[in-house]
C-alpha cells in the first residue's frame, strides 16, 4: 500500500474536555503524521455542507448541532494506507462496538458525540482535505 492522506475532525465533544493531544497521541503512535491542523469554529453552513451526504438522515439536525457547538480540530493525515489505519485507530462509529485501545473505545461518549471524524476512501478523502484546507496549508 501506498503512502496516503486523510481527513480527521476532533470534534466538539472531545475539544471541549481537553482531548485533542491525546487524541493525536494515538494517530502518531499508529504511524500517522500531521501534514495540516488547525482548531476552527465550523459555521452551520460549512457543516451542512460538509455532511451533505447525510442530509436525509433523522439525526442531521442534530449532528449539524453539535458539530458548531464548540471547536474542532481538522487535520490532514499522512501515512502508508493511512485512510485505512485511521479508521481502525478510531474504531467503530458506534463507541458500544468499538475495539480496545481505539480512540472511541476510550473517548467517545456515544454514537453522536463520537471524538473523532475519518475519510471512508480516497474520493472523499480528497473532497475532505480540500473542503476544508488551501494546498499552502497542508506543510508535511
Ligand atoms: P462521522 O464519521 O463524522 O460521519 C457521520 C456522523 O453521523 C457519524 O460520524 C456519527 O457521529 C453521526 N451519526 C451516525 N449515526 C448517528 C445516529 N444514529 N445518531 C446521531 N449521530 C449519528
Amino acid at each position: 500500500m501506498a503512502v496516503q492522506r486523510t481527513f480527521s475532525i476532533i470534534k466538539p465533544d472531545a475539544t471541549k474536555r481537553n482531548l485533542t493531544g491525546k487524541i493525536i497521541a494515538k494517530f502518531e503512535d499508529a504511524g500517522l503524521r500531521v501534514v495540516a491542523s488547525k482548531r476552527i469554529q465550523m459555521s452551520q453552513a460549512q457543516a451542512e455542507g460538509f455532511y451533505a451526504v447525510h442530509k436525509e438522515r433523522p439525526f442531521f439536525g442534530e449532528l449539524v448541532e453539535f458539530m458548531i457547538s464548540e471547536p474542532v480540530v481538522v487535520q490532514v493525515l499522512e501515512g502508508e494506507d493511512a485512510i485505512a489505519k485511521n479508521r481502525e485507530v478510531m474504531g467503530a462509529t458506534n463507541p458500544a462496538d468499538a475495539a480496545e485501545g481505539t480512540i472511541r473505545k476510550d473517548f467517545a461518549l456515544s454514537i453522536g458525540e463520537n471524538s473523532v471524524h475519518g475519510s471512508d476512501a480516497p474520493e472523499t478523502a480528497a473532497e475532505e482535505i480540500k473542503y476544508f484546507s488551501s494546498d499552502d496549508e497542508l506543510v508535511g
